[in-house]
């Protein structure tokens, strides 16, 4: 399953998003918000990263204005590798090296079909393992050193 999230900022590109995502015949659970009132991108982060981190979701995507925001947040909590992408190359690689779990991009920043694009970069590529795993153990070890 897959998680979604979004601020006042990512409305419509999120049921874009989720929709596509379906297409590809995943389940999708949206953490919101359906509003388009201003609201505070890292509460979203938060729950959407903790669903990721404590498996009940494998991966997820969140969209604010830029994605930075979001990204910033979400890697806030353990077990989470989230990557803000504005191009399918970055999103290709952050799967297939750094085993990126959260994909974050902007709706301010790109198009509808971009993110569409960088979506499907992301989501079929694969991680690829060996010294990139021993790159993304140090992450987590990083982590532990954390008080
Ligand atoms: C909201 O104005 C904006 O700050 C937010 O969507 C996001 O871009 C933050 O990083």
């Amino acid at each position: 399953m897959y998680a979604i999230g979004n601020d006042h900022t990512g409305v419509d590109l999120k049921y874009i998003i989720k929709k596509h995502l379906e297409e590809k015949g995943e389940t999708v659970k949206d953490f919101g918000t359906e509003s388009t009132t201003a609201s505070n991108y890292p509460d979203i982060a938060e729950s959407v990263a903790n669903a990721v981190a404590s498996g009940e979701c494998e991966r997820a995507v969140l969209i604010c204005g830029t994605g930075v925001g979001m990204s910033i947040a979400a890697n806030k909590v353990k077990g989470v590798r989230a990557v803000c992408c504005s191009e399918p190359f970055s999103a290709k690689m952050s799967k297939e090296h750094n085993n990126a779990n959260v994909l974050c991009f902007g709706a301010r920043v790109i198009g509808n079909e971009m993110a569409k694009m960088i979506v499907d970069s992301w989501y079929e590529a694969e991680f690829q393992g060996g010294r990139h795993q021993t790159r993304v153990d140090i992450i987590s070890d990083i982590e532990k050193r954390q008080k």
